[in-house]
C-alpha cells in the first residue's frame, strides 16, 4: 500500500479489506488539477505567513507545476493504491523534493482540502456545460430557421389541441435551456471558495491575512483568476461540511436532463409510423438484431432514460447529508461519483443531442394530413362566435354540439350545408366558417405571443 497521510498513532497495518474499502482515488482523480492549485495557493500563503522560506516556497511551487504539467500532457499516472488524489500528490511531491513536502500540510487539512477542489471542479465543469448547452440551444434554432412556415397539430393530453408554428414549439425548449443555463451560472457565482477552515477549527492564520495573501497568490495563477475568487472561511465548522452546492448542481443538473428527456420524448413520439412529423437521421438510430426493418431511436430513449440516474443522483447526495452530525464525516467522500455522474451523463447528451436535432428531417406532407382534423379549429370558430358577440361559454356549448353532430354522424362542419349551421347558431355563415379550417389562418389570429 502507498504511503498514507496519516498513521503515526497506528500501531497495526490497515487491514486490506479496509484500504479497499475506504478509498476514493478511483474517482477522486478527477480532482487532481484543481488540488494542485489549491496546494500552489497555499504554498504562498504559507510563504508569506512565514511558514516557509523563499528557497523552500520556490522548490515546493515548481514541484507542483511540474504535477501540473505532467498532468496536462497526459504523462501523470494515477497510484491507484494510494488512498485518494490528495495522498498521490502528496506521494509525488515526496519523491520530487523529500522531506520539504511534509511542510505543505501546515495550517490545512483534507477536509479543507477536498471542499476547495471540488468547488473549484464544480466552477470549472458549470462553465463547459454551459457551452454545450449553448451549443444545443444553436442547433434547435438553427432547425427552427429551417423550418420556420412550418405549422403542426400542438397537443394537450397528447390530444390534437390547436395549430401551432413549429418552430413555437422547438423554442419552448429553448426557453427551458435558457433557465438551465442561468440557474448553473446563478449556482455557480454563489459557490464560495473557501480556505483557512483546517481540518474543523480554523488554522493559525489570521484570516484577513489569509484572504489577501490568497488573492495575492491567486494572481499569480494566472489561468484561473478569472474563474473564482476565494474567501477566508467565516465558519470552518461549516466550511468543511457544506455539501448544498452540491445538492444544488445535481438538481440543476437533474431539471437539465428531465427537459432533455421531454424534448427526447417529443422527437420519440414524432418519429413514430404513426405520427411521421420527423425522420431521425441513421447515424443517429441503432437497429435490431431480429427485425431487419427497424430504426430506433436508441439515443433519445437513452437521454429520457438517464433523467432517472439524474434524480437517483440528487436523491443519493440529500440521503447522505441528512443524518450527519458536524463536522466533516467520511459519507461526504460519497458526493463525488453522483456529482461527477450527473455532469458526464447532462454533458455527454447536450453534445448528442445537438448533433441529432442538426439533422431532422420534417415531413411537410405528413404534418399537413394531420393538420386536416377539423378539431384542431374548433376554438377557432368559438372564438368567431365570440366576435360576433355571443358570450364565449354559450359559443363553447355551440361548437361542443357542432363537432359531435360532426362525428356523430361522419360529416365534416366544413361540408355542412349553411341550413344545418344555422341549426345550431344563426351567427354561423358557411362560407366564413369554412375558411376557419385553415392552419395559417389559425396561428396568425393568435396575437399573445411574440414572433
Ligand atoms: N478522500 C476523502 C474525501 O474525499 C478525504 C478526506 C478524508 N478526511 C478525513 N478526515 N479522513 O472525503
Amino acid at each position: 500500500m502507498a504511503k498514507k497521510l496519516w498513521g503515526g498513532r497506528f500501531s497495526k497495518k490497515t487491514d486490506p479489506l479496509v484500504e479497499e474499502f475506504t478509498k476514493s482515488i478511483q474517482y477522486d482523480q478527477k480532482l487532481a488539477k484543481c488540488d494542485l492549485i489549491g496546494s500552489r495557493i497555499h504554498v504562498k500563503i504559507l510563504e508569506k505567513s512565514g511558514y516557509l522560506k523563499p528557497k523552500e516556497v520556490s522548490l515546493l511551487y515548481n514541484a507542483l507545476l511540474s504535477i501540473a504539467h505532467s498532468i496536462n500532457s497526459g504523462k501523470f499516472k494515477i497510484d491507484g493504491k494510494c488512498e485518494d488524489i490528495h495522498t498521490n500528490i502528496q506521494n509525488i511531491l515526496y519523491t520530487k523534493v523529500g522531506d520539504l513536502a511534509l511542510k505543505l500540510h501546515t495550517a490545512r487539512s483534507r477536509n479543507d482540502q477536498v471542499v476547495f477542489a471540488t468547488k473549484l471542479y464544480c466552477k470549472l465543469n458549470i462553465s463547459e456545460l454551459r457551452d454545450n448547452i449553448a451549443k444545443l440551444i444553436n442547433s434547435v434554432i438553427g432547425i427552427t430557421e429551417k423550418n420556420k412556415d412550418i405549422i403542426i397539430p400542438g397537443f394537450t393530453h397528447l390530444q390534437h389541441a390547436q395549430p401551432v408554428y413549429l418552430k413555437d414549439y422547438l423554442w419552448a425548449y429553448v426557453e427551458m435551456s435558457e433557465r438551465d443555463s442561468e440557474r448553473l451560472d446563478y449556482i455557480s457565482k454563489n459557490i464560495k471558495i473557501t480556505m483557512g477552515a483546517g481540518a474543523l477549527a480554523g488554522t493559525p492564520i489570521d484570516a484577513v491575512e489569509y484572504n489577501l495573501k490568497a488573492i495575492e497568490a491567486l494572481s499569480e495563477i494566472k489561468d484561473f483568476n478569472k474563474v473564482f475568487n476565494i474567501q477566508p472561511t467565516s465558519n470552518s465548522l461549516d466550511s468543511v461540511s457544506d455539501r448544498d452546492f452540491v445538492i444544488e448542481i445535481v438538481s440543476a443538473l437533474s431539471i437539465v436532463a428531465m427537459h432533455l428527456s421531454r424534448l427526447a420524448e417529443d422527437l420519440i413520439i414524432w418519429s413514430t409510423k404513426e405520427f411521421d412529423f420527423v425522420e431521425i437521421d441513421e447515424a443517429f438510430c441503432t437497429g435490431s438484431s431480429l427485425m431487419p426493418q427497424k430504426k430506433n431511436a436508441d439515443v433519445l430513449e437513452l437521454v429520457r432514460g438517464y433523467a432517472g440516474r439524474l434524480y437517483g443522483n440528487l436523491v443519493s447526495v440529500l440521503t447522505m447529508m441528512k443524518g450527519l452530525p458536524l463536522t466533516y464525516n467520511r459519507d461526504m467522500q460519497l458526493d463525488k461519483e453522483p456529482l461527477f455522474n450527473s455532469f458526464e451523463i447532462v454533458s455527454s447528451e447536450l453534445k448528442v443531442l445537438a448533433g441529432l436535432i442538426k439533422t431532422l428531417k420534417f415531413n411537410r406532407a405528413k404534418i399537413e394530413e394531420h393538420l386536416k382534423d377539423e378539431g384542431l379549429y374548433a376554438t377557432d370558430i368559438v372564438y368567431y362566435l365570440v366576435d360576433k358577440k355571443v358570450p364565449f361559454k354559450e359559443a363553447h356549448t355551440i361548437v361542443g354540439k357542432l363537432v359531435k353532430y360532426s362525428l356523430d354522424n361522419n360529416i365534416e362542419i366544413k361540408a355542412m350545408p349553411e341550413g344545418l349551421l344555422k341549426k345550431f347558431s344563426g351567427k354561423l355563415v358557411k362560407k366564413e366558417v369554412v375558411k376557419l379550417f385553415d392552419p395559417l389562418v389559425s396561428v396568425k389570429s393568435k396575437k399573445s405571443i411574440k414572433r
